[in-house]
């Protein structure tokens, strides 16, 4: 069996006629960005084109959004985590967010208002890393949950945030429910970046977040003189990542938003599972999901998300880890003229994936059906840099996981 595999979907959907996607439209996301730029950390990261890759690949133009520049924090996540936090924050305090800064929610007379609140979260690195960072800017507490294998970099980097962090003996998905366990006895907030039965409010919010990544790649793509976008590479996790990028571009877009494909890795791939099974309905994937991409390593997919990928998703790959390993080494090793960029393991994911669309015969079927050619333009987003600099190192310096087809 091959192993990176790919399911077509028959049927994606126009926007306005498949899930709602109201809750990322262009007014929240306007909201949601005011209050990232609260933060004296925000910057817009860079969008960096890759002009000769794309000569390679045959394709038009490659669009890189670096997340690894997000709030020094190397990862996407905080822009999630933080929201939900000031969203909770505005509905205990009775005003709109729009009235709320970082400033202000970290001020005495705010803090008196609202008291110590512990936030608590389950996280492969980024996520947990984002809620803790949020909570000690805001002066508040953190009790982040990470499952066995964590990488102990990615503890130490929760840790130094004045958080508390254990690494659980269960993959994720246990973790969460336990977490969720853990939050009810003791009065704690659950900040949680997947939602299920009863627990949506929150990981809405943290949809919400992640959309200033998405409004900020439009801007910059309208002002290299493009409209838009033609195609989309997401990885997903539970795909409340996924579902944000590609809810927000439905919503911004209509029936021009760009022919979206959703990246997952063969240990956890719940979204390529849910697709395939071709039922309408989200299905898990359980194990210990041992994959390099640890944020990606996710068995059960968000309720809120999974109908807008079912939707209006073109394809689902479902690939093992050298595809990422190649990924991350695409990006470090550009060809002469391209800058590099810093991936990890989750990040460089869906380079790795087009990489292997774009040169490899065995993917022409998925090429002509995404009709990747020269026109199109291609945005990627590396969602993180080396959050593990040790196992980036070993597989960008020292070639592990180099042993797939090229
Ligand atoms: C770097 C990185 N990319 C992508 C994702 C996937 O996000 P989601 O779980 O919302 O699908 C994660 C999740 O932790 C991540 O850390």
């Amino acid at each position: 069996m091959s192993d990176f595999q790919y399911y077509i979907n028959p049927a994606p959907k126009v926007p306005g006629e498949g899930a709602d996607v109201s809750v990322l439209n262009n007014e929240v996301a306007k909201k949601v960005g005011d209050f990232h730029r609260s933060f004296k950390e925000y910057s817009v990261t860079p969008l960096t084109e890759l002009k000769a890759l794309a000569a390679d690949f045959g394709l038009g133009r490659v669009w890189v959004k670096d997340e690894s520049y997000r709030f020094g924090l190397n990862a996407f996540k905080v822009l999630g985590g933080a929201y939900a936090i000031g969203q909770y924050l505005a509905q205990k305090l009775g005003c709109d967010i729009s009235e709320l800064s970082r400033e202000k929610l970290a001020s005495p007379e705010i803090k008196a208002k609202i008291g110590q609140i512990t936030f608590a979260s389950t996280t492969d690195g980024n996520h947990g890393r984002g809620v803790a960072w949020t909570a000690q800017q805001l002066g508040q507490k953190a009790v982040i949950y990470m499952p066995k294998g964590s990488a102990q970099i990615r503890v130490d980097n929760i840790l130094a945030t004045g958080a508390e962090c254990y690494v659980t003996d269960m993959n994720y998905d246990d973790t969460v429910r336990m977490t969720d366990m853990k939050a009810k006895e003791n009065g704690w907030v659950i900040v949680q970046d997947t939602a299920w039965e009863g627990y949506t409010e929150i990981p809405t919010w943290i949809m919400q977040g992640y959309m200033t990544l998405a409004v900020e790649a439009l801007e910059q793509i309208k002002a290299l003189g493009e409209n838009r976008p033609t195609h989309l590479f997401l990885q997903a996790g539970v795909g409340s990542f996924a579902g944000a990028a590609l809810g927000f571009m439905a919503a911004a877009l209509g029936k021009d938003m760009p022919i979206t494909t959703i990246v997952e890795p063969d240990k956890a791939a719940c979204i390529y599972k849910s697709a395939t099974a071709k039922d309408g309905k989200a299905h898990p994937v359980t194990g210990d999901m041992d994959t390099i991409m640890a944020g990606l390593a996710c068995g059960e997919p968000s309720i809120i998300s999974w109908g807008m990928l079912r939707d209006y998703a073109a394809a689902y790959i479902s690939m093992s880890d050298f595809y990422a390993a190649n990924g991350m080494r695409v990006l470090a090793a550009p060809l002469k003229g391209d800058a590099p960029i810093v991936s990890g393991e989750s990040g460089a994911a869906t380079m790795g994936a087009l990489q292997h669309i774009m040169r490899n015969p065995n993917a022409d079927e998925l090429k002509k059906a995404l009709k990747l050619d020269a026109n199109s333009k291609v945005l990627i987003i590396s969602t993180e840099g080396d959050t593990a600099p040790e196992i980036y190192r070993d597989i960008v310096w020292f070639g592990k996981y180099a042993d797939g087809c090229k």
